[in-house]
């Protein structure tokens, strides 16, 4: 009798014990969100969740409704009309009002089994708070807007204490978008690694207070095994690491240098071919400085991590010069900003081949750019808060 009840006993343990693996946890949202390319009529959402997962955005107007009070309509993170399954999502909205400021959360079901054509079921879903805290807002742009304000900083290198620093005071000074200019980490690994680099604290510090990114890739962005996934963290309108945008009267455009050595230098381990890339964004460029979209802008600002160099600099600066100097300069470009030297300097001698100035940002600081029709004001603001230096582009003596 003793027997047969330790074997009961035994046998209901071992069932409990199946019974708990049989049914995993619940997904939960790992990292983010942050929002990209924001535009008149739409915004990108992208985050991270702990384990495969589908995912999709809820959005509600700002009418003084509770977010619970009716169905919303959701937005799904899906690629041709089948939902995403994987960690990284990313949802574009699209259809809205211009100038008008929406209230959104995010979504997912983590898979809890997928035998393909046979059956797929999804978890009870994980989703940002929006019972006890406020939905995340963001407003679409305002064609009417005459000013723009952004912030940019560059080679955080992963030092996400200093990243910090840089961005505490946004959600309070409230500028349109935070630029990240290249070299967010110094290699790309794995998943986490821009997530732990400054992602993390820019989805914790920005998106609350309504501030979007805007980001370009860096030469340490192509290293490491994970860096054939930035487009996954970073999508944009052309697909490509290159793109423009419009916000307020100034009209930008992101360029990508690549790497700063030659294609076949050893530490590429063969894996380069960004004289082709380069060459296919300097095509593109052409048509972007001739399109009435940039024409017609008052502010043109070009957006680049690496710098076009002198004769002596190395191989990357050398190809930006060569491929894309040619069809910016005389093009009515009032300003590029860049990083990569990790020091300040402000270039305006010509001995870049450009009749507009350049700013390089240090490493450690963040820099605050006011534009209009008549003007940019350029502030760097050290990691005390501390202005260290200005400059002025008065636009009625260009
Ligand atoms: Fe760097």
């Amino acid at each position: 009798m003793k027997r047969l009840t330790l074997l009961l006993g035994a046998l209901l343990l071992t069932a409990a014990a199946l019974a708990q693996t049989a049914v995993p946890p619940t997904v939960r949202i790992a990292h983010g969100p942050y929002v990209l390319n924001v535009t008149e009529d739409g915004f990108t959402v992208v985050w991270d969740a702990k384990a495969d997962a589908i995912g999709w955005v809820e959005l509600a107007p700002m009418d003084g409704s509770h977010f619970y009070s009716a169905e919303r309509p959701r937005y799904y993170d899906s690629h041709l009309g089948l939902c995403r399954v994987g960690r990284m999502h990313r949802v574009r909205i699209e259809g809205l009002q211009p100038g008008t400021t929406y209230r959104y959360r995010i979504m997912q079901r983590g898979i809890v089994l997928n035998e393909g054509n046979r059956r797929v079921i999804l978890d009870d879903g994980d989703g940002s708070e929006v019972y006890r805290r406020k939905p995340y807002t963001i407003r679409t742009l305002d064609p009417a807007q005459e000013k723009v304000d952004f912030w940019m900083v560059n080679d955080i290198h992963a030092r996400d204490s200093v990243f910090q620093l840089l961005i505490k005071e946004a959600p309070e000074a409230q500028p349109d978008f935070v630029c990240l200019n290249g070299d967010l980490a110094s290699q790309t690994e794995t998943e986490q690694t821009l997530w732990d680099a400054c992602l993390g604290s820019a989805s914790k510090i920005l998106t609350p207070a309504g501030i979007p990114l805007a980001v370009t890739r860096g030469n340490h962005e192509n290293r490491g095994a994970y860096a054939q996934h930035w487009l996954d963290y970073f999508p944009t309108p052309t697909g490509e690491t290159y793109y423009t945008f419009r916000r307020g009267p100034a009209f930008f455009i992101v360029l990508d240098g690549c790497e700063d050595k030659p294609d076949n230098d050893p530490r590429y381990y063969g894996m380069g071919d960004w004289n082709e890339y380069r060459r296919q964004q300097a095509e593109w460029l052409k048509g972007v400085v001739n399109s009435d979209e940039f024409r017609a802008a008052p502010v043109r600002i070009v957006l680049m991590h690496m710098i076009p160099g002198k004769e002596d600099s190395w191989y990357g600066e050398q190809q930006i010069r060569r491929l894309f100097i040619p069809e910016l300069a005389g093009k009515g470009i009032d300003l590029m900003l860049c990083g990569h030297y990790h020091r300040y300097h402000w270039i305006d001698d010509g001995s870049r081949g450009v009749d507009f100035p350049i700013l390089v940002n240090s490493n450690n600081d963040c820099l605050r750019v006011s534009a209009d029709a008549k003007g940019i004001d350029l502030k760097v603001v050290n990691t005390a808060g501390a202005v260290i230096k200005q400059h002025r582009i008065d636009k009625k003596n260009k």
